[in-house]
């Protein structure tokens, strides 16, 4: 097979690029989370379409995490973490926390959000369901970190909205 389709803008064994690496995985359709955790008192956030489930049991979950991101200090050095799966009302957070540069202080306050009892971490308000991980491994993963934890809790709401999606460098959204 040289080609991966009639189509195929990139035909098989071209060199990787990452405008092509970008452009194939972009191919991939994804949900879109917001992920979350405090450090020493503060609340970090940052948009993540990376979460992979990796395990039933012990039901483990990953994300890779850009080392350049100010969000990868603070997942080092969190103990516990939250994923919100995003609808599609939450579009607009989902920009907003995948903006380089954006203030960190009070970079939550535009978001609607609740906060868990069991591990403190804020979770969006406009989801599907949530996630609250441990971290029980940090892998490298070249110039991200993959992260690896165990699920210790989980809801799904109640009347969920569609799913927000990523798909070929734009949001859309899933009924
Ligand atoms: C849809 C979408 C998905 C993203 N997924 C990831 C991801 O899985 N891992 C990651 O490190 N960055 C991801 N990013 C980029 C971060 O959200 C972005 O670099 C963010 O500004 C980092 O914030 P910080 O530097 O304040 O920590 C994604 C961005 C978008 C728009």
């Amino acid at each position: 097979m040289t080609s991966v389709g009639a189509d195929a803008a990139y035909p098989m064994g071209e060199p990787v690029d990452q405008a092509r690496f970008r452009a194939v995985l972009g191919r991939f359709a994804t949900g879109v989370t917001v992920v979350t955790c405090v450090v020493d008192g503060a609340d970090h956030a940052m948009t993540a379409n990376s979460l992979t489930s990796v395990s039933l049991a012990p039901p483990l979950v990953l994300i890779c995490v850009e080392r350049e991101t100010r969000f990868h200090e603070a997942i080092l050095a969190a103990t516990h973490w939250g994923v919100s799966v995003l609808g599609s009302p939450a579009r607009g957070a989902a920009t907003w926390l995948a903006t380089r540069g954006r203030p960190l202080a009070g970079q939550l306050d535009p978001v609607a959000h609740h906060r868990s009892s069991l591990t403190e971490v804020a979770l969006v308000d406009d989801a599907l369901a949530w996630l609250e991980v441990r971290t029980t491994a940090v892998h490298d993963g070249g110039d991200h970190s993959i992260i690896v934890g165990e699920v210790v809790s989980l809801a799904l709401a109640d009347d969920p909205p569609p799913a927000l999606t990523f798909f070929r460098g734009r949001y859309g959204h899933l009924d």
